[in-house]
């Protein structure tokens, strides 16, 4: 068994943070999204693991290297554009051969590992399986049809769903889906859609089952519901103040500190977790908050917000709430000068104002 990760993609509902950066390794609690992923493949016994990249190939080499952190053994596969899910299993070929693998998505999380699943799999005489997940509106998601513990239909985003069902990013599959995507067509929206790869196999009668996510899974690709994933796992934290400095303030609750950072004259509530050298001055940091290495945050209120490394939040007269601020980003008032707003922002760039 082998695993495949998807860490192509374009990545368009994250922008800006995706013009100069991987969505996959946008930080959840302080660890990129695709690390999760990778752990929970190692932890179900799979060692032997492809990375499918896209244009942001260097980063997320440079943050994975070779695996051997992870006690894995990583291979990249670069997928020349993002024609899809279906598009990545199919340049994946080589590198799969004819081993049964796990197929997952790089944006996505998903509580309680994929132990138990794998070995269902490994032990079935399914050709795949798909993970599914009840949710409220299956109209914005891939929604399954089922029957007797099998598939029978897959339907994107439906008007009228024929179930609650939705399709989680994590999928399972033996060599037949080669056969699948190399007789599928590119969708309206131009790409080979893994959706109608699993359709195939069921139309051509092979057996595709499911399992029902029992926890919570999340994809991160949009905003909402990378703030949603931060507070999930921000949840489970515990309270580890390690080698920092606690000057006149008050750390209440489950609140992780890392080593060299600085907090004076402050409140830190937690759940709320606070990276190497950070230095905190003057300030509230309110429950579900990340914040990266080396950022300084001074005067500021801040709470349920992700704010990446590096970066300078300074004397800000309103609270920073629901808020993802990428790498070396600096908000500050400046003192003494007429009301006016300066801004120097990138494409695709969002700031609301009361
Ligand atoms: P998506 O979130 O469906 O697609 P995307 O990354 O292009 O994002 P957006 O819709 O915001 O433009 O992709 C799910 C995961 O699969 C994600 O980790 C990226 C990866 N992926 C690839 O590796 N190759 C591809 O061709 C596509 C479409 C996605």
């Amino acid at each position: 068994m082998k695993g495949l990760i998807l860490s192509g993609g374009k990545g368009t509902r994250l922008r800006p943070l995706t013009h100069t950066y991987a969505k996959q390794l946008v930080p959840v609690a302080n660890k990129p999204v695709l690390f999760y992923g990778i752990e929970s493949i190692v932890e179900a016994g799979i060692k032997d693991i492809g990375i499918v990249v896209g244009d942001t190939e260097r980063y997320i080499r440079d943050a994975v290297g070779d695996g051997s952190k992870f006690g894995a053994k990583i291979t990249y596969i670069r997928q020349p554009e993002p024609l899809g899910l279906a598009h990545a299993v199919k340049v994946s070929k080589e590198y799969l051969g004819d081993e049964k693998f796990i197929m997952y998505l790089g944006d996505n999380l998903l509580s309680g590992g994929v132990k138990e699943i794998v070995e269902r799999f490994v032990s079935s005489n399914s050709n795949a399986t798909i993970l599914l997940a009840e949710v409220d509106e299956p109209q914005h998601f891939g929604v399954a049809e089922v029957k007797d513990g099998k598939v029978i239909r897959l339907v994107e985003k439906p008007k009228i769903p024929p179930s609650n069902l939705a399709l989680v990013g994590v999928y399972m599959f033996d060599s037949f889906i080669f056969e699948a995507v190399d007789n599928i067509k590119p969708s309206f929206r131009g790409e080979l859609e893994i959706t109608d790869a699993i359709q195939y196999l069921i139309d051509k009668g092979f057996i595709v089952d499911y399992q029902l996510v029992k926890g919570w899974w999340k994809d991160t690709g949009k905003v909402d519901d990378l703030l949603e994933a931060n507070r999930i796992i921000l949840d489970d934290l515990q309270r580890s103040i390690g080698d920092c400095s606690i000057e006149s303030s008050k750390i209440e609750g489950r609140v992780h500190i890392g080593k060299d950072s600085r907090v004076i004259n402050s409140t830190i509530r937690g759940p709320v977790v606070v990276g190497e050298g950070v230095v905190i001055k003057d300030s509230f940091v309110g429950p579900y908050t990340s914040i990266g290495d080396t950022t300084f945050i001074r005067s500021c209120e801040v709470e349920n917000s992700i704010i990446m490394e590096k970066t300078v939040v300074e004397n800000i007269p309103y609270r920073i709430d629901s808020s993802v601020l990428g790498k070396e980003v600096f908000i500050r008032k400046k003192e003494r000068t007429p009301a006016v707003l300066r801004l120097v922002l990138g494409d695709h760039s969002g700031v609301e104002i009361p």
